[in-house]
Protein backbone atom coordinates (compact mmCIF):
# COMPACT_ATOMS: atom_id res chain seq x y z
CA UNK A 1 0.00 0.00 0.00
CA UNK A 2 1.08 3.50 -0.63
CA UNK A 3 1.07 6.11 2.33
CA UNK A 4 -1.69 8.81 1.52
CA UNK A 5 -3.56 11.81 3.14
CA UNK A 6 -6.84 11.61 4.98
CA UNK A 7 -8.68 13.77 2.38
CA UNK A 8 -7.43 11.16 -0.14
CA UNK A 9 -8.92 8.11 1.73
CA UNK A 10 -12.24 10.08 1.98
CA UNK A 11 -12.31 9.71 -1.80
CA UNK A 12 -11.15 5.90 -1.70
CA UNK A 13 -13.68 5.26 1.10
CA UNK A 14 -16.70 6.58 -1.88
CA UNK A 15 -19.33 6.38 -1.81
CA UNK A 16 -19.71 8.02 1.30
CA UNK A 17 -23.36 8.39 2.75
CA UNK A 18 -25.30 11.84 2.43
CA UNK A 19 -27.86 13.72 4.49
CA UNK A 20 -29.03 16.73 4.86
CA UNK A 21 -28.70 18.56 8.01
CA UNK A 22 -31.42 21.22 8.98
CA UNK A 23 -32.02 23.93 10.91
CA UNK A 24 -34.41 26.91 11.43
CA UNK A 25 -32.70 30.60 10.69
CA UNK A 26 -33.64 33.31 12.70
CA UNK A 27 -36.59 34.21 10.27
CA UNK A 28 -37.85 30.40 10.72
CA UNK A 29 -37.03 29.55 7.54
CA UNK A 30 -35.12 26.43 7.10
CA UNK A 31 -31.27 26.49 5.89
CA UNK A 32 -30.15 23.05 4.43
CA UNK A 33 -26.44 22.11 4.15
CA UNK A 34 -25.10 18.44 2.84
CA UNK A 35 -23.20 16.35 5.19
CA UNK A 36 -21.54 13.15 4.62
CA UNK A 37 -19.90 13.33 7.81
CA UNK A 38 -22.72 11.81 10.15
CA UNK A 39 -23.20 8.76 11.74
CA UNK A 40 -25.34 6.39 14.14
CA UNK A 41 -24.00 6.27 17.72
CA UNK A 42 -26.91 4.58 19.56
CA UNK A 43 -30.25 2.47 19.26
CA UNK A 44 -31.03 2.68 23.09
CA UNK A 45 -31.42 5.92 23.81
CA UNK A 46 -31.62 6.71 20.21
CA UNK A 47 -28.19 8.99 19.71
CA UNK A 48 -27.04 10.17 15.72
CA UNK A 49 -23.48 12.29 15.36
CA UNK A 50 -22.31 14.65 12.19
CA UNK A 51 -19.60 16.70 12.09
CA UNK A 52 -19.05 20.25 10.54
CA UNK A 53 -16.83 22.45 9.47
CA UNK A 54 -16.46 25.10 12.58
CA UNK A 55 -16.96 27.78 10.14
CA UNK A 56 -20.70 26.59 8.92
CA UNK A 57 -23.71 28.56 9.15
CA UNK A 58 -25.44 25.28 10.21
CA UNK A 59 -23.26 25.02 13.36
CA UNK A 60 -24.14 28.46 14.08
CA UNK A 61 -27.73 28.17 13.97
CA UNK A 62 -27.60 24.42 16.17
CA UNK A 63 -25.54 25.59 18.56
CA UNK A 64 -28.02 28.31 18.81
CA UNK A 65 -31.43 26.74 18.44
CA UNK A 66 -29.89 23.34 19.91
CA UNK A 67 -32.71 21.29 17.22
CA UNK A 68 -31.32 20.11 14.17
CA UNK A 69 -33.45 17.65 11.59
CA UNK A 70 -30.82 14.95 9.52
CA UNK A 71 -32.53 14.39 6.29
CA UNK A 72 -31.49 11.51 3.98
CA UNK A 73 -32.95 12.60 0.66
CA UNK A 74 -34.10 11.44 -2.15
CA UNK A 75 -32.27 11.10 -5.41
CA UNK A 76 -35.17 13.52 -7.31
CA UNK A 77 -33.29 15.84 -5.60
CA UNK A 78 -29.47 15.22 -6.18
CA UNK A 79 -28.31 17.88 -7.85
CA UNK A 80 -30.10 20.10 -5.36
CA UNK A 81 -28.56 18.66 -2.63
CA UNK A 82 -25.03 19.37 -4.54
CA UNK A 83 -26.26 22.95 -4.42
CA UNK A 84 -26.73 23.02 -0.62
CA UNK A 85 -23.01 21.60 -0.28
CA UNK A 86 -22.05 24.64 -2.11
CA UNK A 87 -23.20 27.50 -0.67
CA UNK A 88 -24.05 28.65 2.44
CA UNK A 89 -27.35 29.80 4.55
CA UNK A 90 -25.07 32.89 5.39
CA UNK A 91 -25.83 34.72 2.07
CA UNK A 92 -28.23 31.95 0.14
CA UNK A 93 -31.94 30.88 0.85
CA UNK A 94 -30.83 27.74 -0.34
CA UNK A 95 -34.59 26.49 -0.52
CA UNK A 96 -35.47 28.56 -2.93
CA UNK A 97 -32.49 29.01 -4.87
CA UNK A 98 -32.16 25.73 -5.35
CA UNK A 99 -36.57 24.97 -5.85
CA UNK A 100 -36.31 22.34 -3.12
CA UNK A 101 -40.22 21.38 -2.22
CA UNK A 102 -40.62 21.15 1.44
CA UNK A 103 -42.59 19.17 3.95
CA UNK A 104 -43.13 19.73 7.69
CA UNK A 105 -43.13 17.01 10.67
CA UNK A 106 -45.15 16.99 13.35
CA UNK A 107 -43.58 19.35 16.37
CA UNK A 108 -41.24 21.17 14.71
CA UNK A 109 -41.10 24.06 12.91
CA UNK A 110 -37.93 23.03 11.33
CA UNK A 111 -39.25 21.57 7.06
CA UNK A 112 -37.09 19.20 5.58
CA UNK A 113 -36.83 18.13 2.09
CA UNK A 114 -40.37 16.22 0.40
CA UNK A 115 -37.83 13.73 -0.76
CA UNK A 116 -36.54 12.62 2.16
CA UNK A 117 -36.32 9.09 2.83
CA UNK A 118 -35.56 9.20 6.21
CA UNK A 119 -35.67 12.23 8.70
CA UNK A 120 -34.38 11.89 12.33
CA UNK A 121 -35.45 14.87 14.21
CA UNK A 122 -32.55 15.58 17.24
CA UNK A 123 -31.86 17.55 20.22
CA UNK A 124 -28.51 18.68 20.35
CA UNK A 125 -26.65 17.47 23.58
CA UNK A 126 -23.37 18.44 23.12
CA UNK A 127 -20.58 19.42 20.70
CA UNK A 128 -17.18 18.73 20.82
CA UNK A 129 -14.02 20.64 19.10
CA UNK A 130 -12.82 17.90 17.06
CA UNK A 131 -9.49 20.15 14.74
CA UNK A 132 -10.98 21.93 12.00
CA UNK A 133 -14.64 20.41 12.83
CA UNK A 134 -17.23 20.38 15.28
CA UNK A 135 -18.67 17.15 16.19
CA UNK A 136 -22.69 17.74 17.49
CA UNK A 137 -23.70 14.74 19.68
CA UNK A 138 -27.75 14.49 19.24
CA UNK A 139 -30.76 12.68 21.09
CA UNK A 140 -32.91 11.75 19.09
CA UNK A 141 -36.44 12.55 19.55
CA UNK A 142 -38.37 11.03 16.65
CA UNK A 143 -37.36 9.28 13.05
CA UNK A 144 -39.32 8.74 9.93
CA UNK A 145 -39.07 6.39 6.85
CA UNK A 146 -40.16 6.51 3.00
CA UNK A 147 -38.88 3.35 1.20
CA UNK A 148 -40.39 4.57 -1.77
CA UNK A 149 -37.31 7.10 -1.89
CA UNK A 150 -34.07 6.51 -3.06
CA UNK A 151 -31.21 7.22 -1.22
CA UNK A 152 -28.04 9.19 -2.81
CA UNK A 153 -24.37 8.94 -1.68
CA UNK A 154 -21.00 10.88 -2.67
CA UNK A 155 -19.32 9.52 -5.64
CA UNK A 156 -15.30 10.34 -6.26
CA UNK A 157 -15.05 12.05 -3.14
CA UNK A 158 -17.71 14.89 -3.20
CA UNK A 159 -17.90 15.25 -6.52
CA UNK A 160 -20.95 13.62 -7.76
CA UNK A 161 -24.10 13.12 -5.92
CA UNK A 162 -26.44 9.71 -7.28
CA UNK A 163 -27.84 6.66 -5.71
CA UNK A 164 -26.10 3.96 -5.67
CA UNK A 165 -26.92 2.19 -8.35
CA UNK A 166 -25.78 4.88 -10.93
CA UNK A 167 -22.41 6.24 -9.47
C1 LIG B 1 -21.37 15.73 -0.98
C2 LIG B 1 -21.00 16.74 0.06
C3 LIG B 1 -20.74 16.34 1.36
C4 LIG B 1 -20.39 17.27 2.36
N1 LIG B 1 -20.16 16.84 3.63
C5 LIG B 1 -19.82 17.72 4.59
C6 LIG B 1 -19.58 17.30 5.93
O1 LIG B 1 -19.69 16.12 6.26
N2 LIG B 1 -19.24 18.25 6.85
C7 LIG B 1 -19.12 19.58 6.53
O2 LIG B 1 -18.79 20.40 7.38
N3 LIG B 1 -19.35 20.00 5.26
C8 LIG B 1 -19.71 19.11 4.30
N4 LIG B 1 -19.96 19.54 3.04
C9 LIG B 1 -19.82 20.99 2.74
C10 LIG B 1 -20.98 21.82 3.31
O3 LIG B 1 -22.23 21.33 2.88
C11 LIG B 1 -20.77 23.28 2.86
O4 LIG B 1 -19.67 23.81 3.56
C12 LIG B 1 -21.98 24.18 3.03
O5 LIG B 1 -21.68 25.40 2.39
C13 LIG B 1 -22.38 24.47 4.47
O6 LIG B 1 -23.54 25.26 4.43
P1 LIG B 1 -23.98 26.25 5.61
O7 LIG B 1 -22.89 27.32 5.72
O8 LIG B 1 -25.30 26.81 5.12
O9 LIG B 1 -24.10 25.44 6.85
C14 LIG B 1 -20.30 18.63 2.03
C15 LIG B 1 -20.58 19.06 0.70
C16 LIG B 1 -20.92 18.12 -0.27
C17 LIG B 1 -21.20 18.60 -1.67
Amino acid sequence: MEQIKLPQASVLTSPNPVSIVCTQKPDGTTNLATVSWWTYLSFNPGMIAYAMAKTSYSGEMVRQNKEVILSIPGAEIADAVMGCGTSTGRNTDKVSKFGIEMQNIPGSEIQIPLHSRVAIQCSLKEFIETGDHYLYICDVDQVYGNKDERAVFSWDGYAKIAPANQG
